[in-house]
């Protein structure tokens, strides 16, 4: 009878068979797929597994180090971090047009990868965290975009691998409970979306790294109260987005300018439409209340009601 458990046996087996004493290279990113992928490899063939977590500054707060804390410190992974904050921004540098915006981080992601995968030796096979519907709905936007952005598709001839793809039968809540089965911290598998481009897409505009650190402070803010609340448990996707100008307002008594936070939170099935969570206005305005408090370079808080459509749920 099919269970998590056999599941995960079969898996592992299949794994040993396919791999050998070979090795296997896996960009992880930290979300569900990838890390549950990771924690199944780990299972499978240890140290055999090589993981390369690409920090493209874009992270949210604590992100990059959770990664690096659960895979590196308590699985014990062979874990490559990259810190390409610098290299991401600099390309960024001026850049407002959405989608060059994102060609610019998948591409540049793709080459960090790149250029780690061809510093190793010996590997032959790639590890993704393909699932059920990647396949069957390769068409639709959330499909291509977690492809596009993670997948290695656009490596180069000379370092193309033989794919290991242990989830690909699996949908999104059986991925979850495979997490769970595996040990992995009920943080990392319940997370909500994530965009490929992070934080990229949500500091409208040309990013400035002051924007940027505003941008993931006030979404820390968001996140915490949400969790407090325990709206991150039923909320499907909540954030913070920044736009690209200032407004005026007064603190300590004195005319200052200061952006303006924008409040997302989203409910949906599969993306393709979405509607917005009735949040309480105490908690609405306890948010405000903080953000405005420890980010001192923002002055307003604006709660956004707009559906999917008209709206996407992100802004770029
Ligand atoms: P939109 O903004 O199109 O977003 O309503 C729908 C869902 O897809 C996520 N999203 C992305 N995910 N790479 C991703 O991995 C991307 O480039 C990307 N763009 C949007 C978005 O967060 C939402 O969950």
């Amino acid at each position: 009878n099919w269970n998590m458990k056999n599941f995960i046996e079969d898996q592992v087996e299949l794994i040993r068979k396919q791999v050998g004493d070979k090795k296997v290279l896996l960009a992880l990113s930290g979300g569900v797929d990838s890390s549950v992928v990771a924690a199944m490899l780990i299972k499978a063939i240890g140290q055999q597994l090589v993981c390369v977590h690409v920090n493209h500054g874009l992270m949210r707060k604590n992100e990059s180090e959770g990664v690096v804390k659960v895979f590196r410190d308590e699985l014990h992974a062979n874990l490559i971090y990259v810190d390409a904050t610098e290299r991401f921004l600099g390309k960024l540098d001026g850049v407002a047009d959405p989608e060059e915006k994102r060609k610019i981080i998948g591409g540049e992601f793709i080459r960090v990868f790149e250029e780690e995968a061809r510093k190793l030796e010996g590997i032959d096979f790639l590890g993704q965290g393909t699932i059920y519907p990647d396949i069957i709905e390769s068409g639709t936007k959330t499909a291509k975009c977690v492809k596009s952005h993670h997948n290695v598709g656009g490596l180069p001839e000379d370092l193309q691998f033989e794919l290991v793809e242990p989830l690909k039968q699996l949908f999104k809540d059986e991925v979850r409970a495979c997490g769970i089965e595996l040990g992995l911290p009920a943080e990392m598998v319940y997370r909500q979306p994530f965009p490929g481009p992070g934080l990229g897409v949500r500091c409208l505009g040309a990013i400035t790294r002051d924007r940027l650190e505003a941008l993931r402070e006030a979404d820390a803010i968001l996140r915490d109260e949400f969790a407090k609340s325990g709206l991150d448990k039923t909320v499907w996707q909540y954030f913070v987005a920044i736009p690209d100008f200032k407004a005026v307002g007064v603190r300590d008594n004195a005319r200052s300018m200061g952006y303006m936070a924008v409040i997302r939170a989203v409910n949906t099935i599969d993306a393709m439409t979405a509607t917005i969570e009735r949040i309480d206005y105490d908690l609405l305005e306890r948010i405000a209340d903080r953000i405005t408090a420890e980010v001192t370079s923002i002055n307003r808080v604006v709660y956004e009601i707009t559906k999917k459509p008209v709206a996407t749920i992100e802004f770029e």
